[in-house]
């Protein structure tokens, strides 16, 4: 099945939003396959945004992103990327609905909080970027049957 990867950012880890993000994905019932506090260096995050890098906010993007540690997670599931998405809400948290995580954690578009693959191959591009293979968990979580009716 799909997986995604989701990196709760530094405002997220030092706001101490780490629980309350993974309870989200979680009780929706996608399953955690790796996760790990870092602080990549500042290569690694201008790989990561390569597609924003003539972006007027790239420069600060990248400055947030290396002002400390980030949770780097990758979750499992039926449209995990789109559904991925839709639990972080819209990239500008003043557009985020209620109910989202940059909906009920944050305001400003610099500070969302969240980041989260667009699609399923910007997913496989993030998640070989993020992790070695082996951090990859495979498992059948025990309340999968429960989540599924046909897996
Ligand atoms: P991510 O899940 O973080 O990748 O967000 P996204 O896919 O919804 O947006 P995008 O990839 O276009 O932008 C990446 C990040 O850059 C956003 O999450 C914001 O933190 C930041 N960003 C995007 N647009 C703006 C902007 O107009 N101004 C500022 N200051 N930051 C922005
Ligand atoms: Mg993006």
């Amino acid at each position: 099945s799909e997986q995604t990867f989701i990196a709760i950012k530094p405002d997220g880890v030092q706001r101490g939003l780490v629980g309350p993000i993974i309870t989200r994905f979680e009780q929706r019932g996608y399953k955690l396959v790796a996760m790990k506090l870092v602080s990549p260096s500042k290569e690694h995050l201008e790989k990561h945004y390569e597609d924003l890098a003539d972006k007027p906010f790239y420069k600060g993007l990248v400055t947030y992103m290396l002002s400390g540690p980030i949770c780097a997670m990758v979750w499992e599931g039926r449209e995990a990327v789109k559904t991925g998405r839709t639990l972080l809400g819209a990239t500008n948290p003043m557009a985020s609905a209620p109910g989202t995580i940059r909906g009920d954690y944050a305001i400003d578009v610099g500070r969302n909080v969240c980041h989260g693959s667009d699609a399923v191959e910007s997913a496989k591009k993030e998640i070989d970027l993020w992790f070695k293979k082996e951090e990859l968990m495979s498992y059948k979580p025990a309340n999968f049957d429960w989540i599924y009716e046909k897996p």
